[in-house]
């Protein structure tokens, strides 16, 4: 039986940064973890380069049932924080676009430095154990594992959420919530490329690999970054943000030509080039394969002089406020992060221990609080881990 102050279940980006916290206070810390290599999303992250924050990051990038929990922790442990680590461990950077930050060479830097600093603070992880059991029987956790059993006074999940299940992720910290009676807020797939049938299902695969900035709306919610067509229906940048917001059963709405009003700008094409074709002139703004597909999904034909204003409004509404309502997501198998997780109303935002039971904390992505594209989880998982570690 090993004793310990703080055991730490999940060696991913929050798991780790709350044990590096611990350890620097003194506190003798173990991580523990199934998989193979600790930190497996860090790696495949950001193409490999681990967008591992972003200079814009605050309260309002993240969406939660308490949209306020989150403010406390990230105050305390910034983006700029975690970037003065970075910089202290000579890892070259780079600014992507919209403040998003990765890193020059490999994801695996980022890796490296979180077991770096763990080490240095004495903290020790233990990987390839299997969680079989949970206890409290008394002011003590008791935790057997494939390993042998473990004591520890401190308990933290830091167990992620349940995308990506083939990396090793997975829903064990909702099934830990719930043996203690916490409610979890139910989970979904997010920053999930979005599905369609039928017609539009065959548009997509017709245009697969295409892409163009757009902007996608749900609601009042808009986000203006790339798009791309695949062959099960839209992703890019933009469709992964939306698919966050969006709800099942509703429509979505595309402006594939932000920066133009189709109508004026067709209009005006009408007057100086009569004898235009509708298509070439679409072709002018967007891809060539694109306009030639809405073309015809979109009887956009003939002459521009032959075109009245009312078939010039239907290409407009059509091209700027495309309303198309997805089927579903490609779920957990490529979702970036889990929407939903533990109810932050069972959690302290100053420390991340349970309100009702002493010395269980939750920290990072398996917690209800769920960050946009762009570098957000992360910070999210540093902040979250850092403030934890300051009181396990
Ligand atoms: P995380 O998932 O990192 O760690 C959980 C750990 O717990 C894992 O090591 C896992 O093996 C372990 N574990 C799970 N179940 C267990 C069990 N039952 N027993 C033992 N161990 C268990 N975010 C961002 O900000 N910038 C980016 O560039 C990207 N890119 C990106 C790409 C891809 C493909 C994905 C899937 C995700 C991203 N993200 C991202 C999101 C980001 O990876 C995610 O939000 C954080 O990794 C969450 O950190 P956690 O520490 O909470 O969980």
């Amino acid at each position: 039986m090993r004793d310990l102050d703080v055991l730490v279940l999940g060696g991913g980006a929050a798991g780790l940064m709350c044990a590096i916290e611990a350890a620097k206070r003194g506190r003798k810390v173990l991580v523990i973890d199934h998989a193979r290599r600790p930190a497996e999303k860090i790696r495949i992250s950001g193409g490999g380069r681990c967008n591992f924050t972003n200079l814009h990051c605050t309260s309002a990038n993240f969406l939660s049932q308490n949209p306020r929990f989150c403010v406390s922790a990230l105050k305390r442990y910034t983006q700029h924080d975690f970037l003065g680590l970075v910089e202290r461990h000579r890892i070259p950077w780079h600014e992507k676009t919209l403040g998003q930050l990765f890193c020059d060479e490999s994801a695996k830097d980022i890796i490296r430095m979180l077991l770096t600093e763990l080490e240095a603070a004495g903290g020790t992880l233990q990987l390839e154990t299997d969680i079989k059991a949970v206890e409290k029987p008394d002011e003590r956790f008791s935790v057997a594992t494939s390993k042998g059993p473990l004591r520890s006074h401190s308990l933290v999940v830091a167990t992620g959420g349940p995308s990506i299940p083939k990396m090793g992720a997975t829903g064990f910290g909702y099934e830990l919530a719930k043996q203690f009676g916490l409610k979890v807020i139910p989970p979904r797939a997010a920053l999930v490329p979005l599905t369609f049938s039928d017609a539009n299902k065959e548009l997509c695969g017709r245009l697969a690999g295409v892409s163009l900035d757009a902007a996608v709306s749900f609601g009042k919610t808009t986000f203006r970054e790339g798009l791309l067509f695949t062959h099960r229906g839209l992703s890019g940048p933009s469709i992964l943000q939306i698919s966050s917001f969006w709800e099942e059963g509703r429509p979505i709405w595309v402006n594939l030509l932000p920066e133009t009003d189709v109508f004026e700008t067709l209009r005006g094409a009408r007057q100086d080039s009569p004898k235009q074709d509708l298509k070439t002139a679409l072709g002018q703004w967007l891809p060539n394969r694109l306009a030639d597909e809405l073309s015809s999904a979109f009887s956009l034909k003939g002459r521009l002089a032959d075109q009245s204003d009312k078939v010039l409004r239907r290409a407009s509404e059509q091209l700027n406020r495309w309303q198309l309502t997805p089927v579903g997501t490609e779920g957990y198998r490529t979702a970036e992060v889990t929407l939903g997780g533990l109810d932050t109303k069972e959690l302290s935002s100053k420390t991340f221990e349970c309100v009702s039971v002493s010395g269980l904390f939750f920290i990072g992505e398996v917690v209800d609080v769920t960050g946009h594209l762009g570098g957000f989880n992360f910070q999210w998982a540093w902040s979250s881990g850092h403030a934890a570690g300051q009181f396990v």
